[in-house]
């Protein structure tokens, strides 16, 4: 359930009304709603209630505005953290360094170093290579860092190839069958404090199994490092739970999730962490539009809308749906393509839609932009970076201004040997 809805004919986001903030901050633009994410962030959290003192770290990458991580914040949640600049926000936004954990294939030495010095909770390392290094720079400050070692289980999740991270052939975390082996070796260093496993398979699941077996694997492979003389104290069990993206679509709910979670991690003795990002941000925000032109086609008319693939990437990148609703719905339908103005025909939102009749100027949404929206434009096609916006009930605030496309530019220099 989301904060985004029609009262009175006019799409809301909670109290407040769209087109007022379409006047305010212009288009396109982000909008979050604080009630939805508190409300995913209770959810969430409930569904693992079963589960002694579960850790939950927001997945940053998913929507790192300072003010939804404050958000989350402010429900207990910590942060998990893929880059020296995601460290830097979930700081910021007031998550404690105890709470966050640090993932990822490629840490630079400076980002370990930086983990280290914030006293971060936990590094999840993906590979032997990284650990020692880590254990190298732990050792120079005098510290020991708390770490997880992530294994890739070999599970196909079953969802987009491109958010798919446990196969095998993936480039994420440590051969299962090589995992006892590693973890005992890293386990020697001076610098480490090994004290669990951890786990993500992908993004956007929309079945349990694969996340089950995986976790299976896990409680197995904790089983054999006890038998080896290892201690475990800890598992991180990632993120990945998918979210309905069009009306109507059944997802597993957080609570089938805690349950089965409840179910195959019973007697582990460990302290379970979560990662979850977009089943917490994804229906927590739409992009606010504005229809350009609409063109006509061949055989169906051309939405021209001011967003574009540079400021939501997904249908572009993964061929992804987002849901597309005018803000002051007439009632009347047709099917159209949505595309944006970019120079490319991957710029296309949805082909052959059956969505609400538009006209120039008037706005519209693309729903579930809250995870993987904003976190993911880029300025391609000199457009600048589109503003954000967080309400709360009646009132609203830009967390994020928008960037324009000349402010880009300012931060190039043409050197003096090209002036002719
Ligand atoms: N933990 C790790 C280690 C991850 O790599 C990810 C996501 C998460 C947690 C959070 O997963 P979630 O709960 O959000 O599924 N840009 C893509 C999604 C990429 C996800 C990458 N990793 C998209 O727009 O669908």
């Amino acid at each position: 359930m989301d904060h985004f809805q029609l009262r009175d004919g006019i799409l809301h986001a909670e109290d407040v009304p769209l087109p007022a903030i379409a006047d305010e901050v212009g288009t396109p633009v982000y909008v979050y709603s604080r009630a939805t994410l508190a409300r995913h962030a209770r959810v969430f959290r409930d569904a693992l209630s079963g589960l002694k003192d579960p850790h939950i770290a927001f997945a940053v990458k998913a929507n790192p505005n300072l003010a939804v991580l404050r958000v989350l914040a402010n429900e207990g949640y910590g942060a998990d953290v893929v880059s020296g600049g995601e460290l830097t926000r979930a700081l910021a936004a007031g998550m404690k360094p105890e709470d966050i954990v640090f993932s990822g294939v490629g840490k630079t030495h400076a980002e370990l170093q930086q983990g280290l010095e914030q006293e971060i909770g936990q590094f999840n390392i993906e590979s032997e290579e990284e650990g020692y290094e880590l254990a190298a720079i732990a050792r120079r400050f005098g510290k020991q860092a708390a770490c997880a070692l992530r294994v890739n289980p070999d599970v196909d999740a079953r969802t987009h190839e491109k958010i798919s991270t446990g196969k095998r052939e993936n480039k994420f975390g440590v051969p299962l069958d090589r995992a006892t082996e590693i973890y005992t070796a890293l386990a020697k260093e001076d610098g480490l404090d090994m004290r669990g496993i951890a786990v993500h398979i992908g993004s956007q699941l929309a079945d349990l199994e694969p996340l089950e077996t995986a976790f299976t694997k896990v409680g197995t492979l904790i089983g054999e490092l006890r038998n080896v003389g290892c201690s475990v104290t800890h598992a991180d069990l990632g993120g990945g739970l998918g979210v309905p993206y069009k009306a109507g679509e059944e997802l597993p709910a957080p609570a089938e999730y805690g349950a089965m979670v409840a179910r195959v991690t019973k007697g582990w003795d460990v302290r379970l962490v979560f990662e979850p990002g977009r089943v917490i941000a994804g229906n927590a925000g739409v992009l606010l539009t504005r229809v350009v032109r609409v063109k006509r086609g061949i055989e169906r008319p051309f939405v021209v809308v001011d967003a574009a693939m540079n400021d939501l990437a997904r249908p572009a990148m993964y061929g992804a749906w987002h849901d597309f609703e005018a803000v002051q719905p007439t009632g009347e339908r047709t099917i159209a393509h949505i595309v944006g103005p970019i120079c490319e025909t991957g710029d296309t939102f949805a082909m052959d839609r059956e969505c609400d009749a538009l006209v120039p100027g008037d706005l519209a949404i693309f729903r579930t932009a809250g995870a993987y929206g904003a976190t993911m434009a880029s300025s391609y096609n000199s457009r600048g970076f589109v503003a954000e916006v967080l309400v709360d009930g009646d009132r609203h605030a830009v967390v994020a201004d928008r960037i324009p496309a000349d402010a880009i530019m300012d931060a190039e220099r043409v050197p003096d040997w090209l002036e002719g």
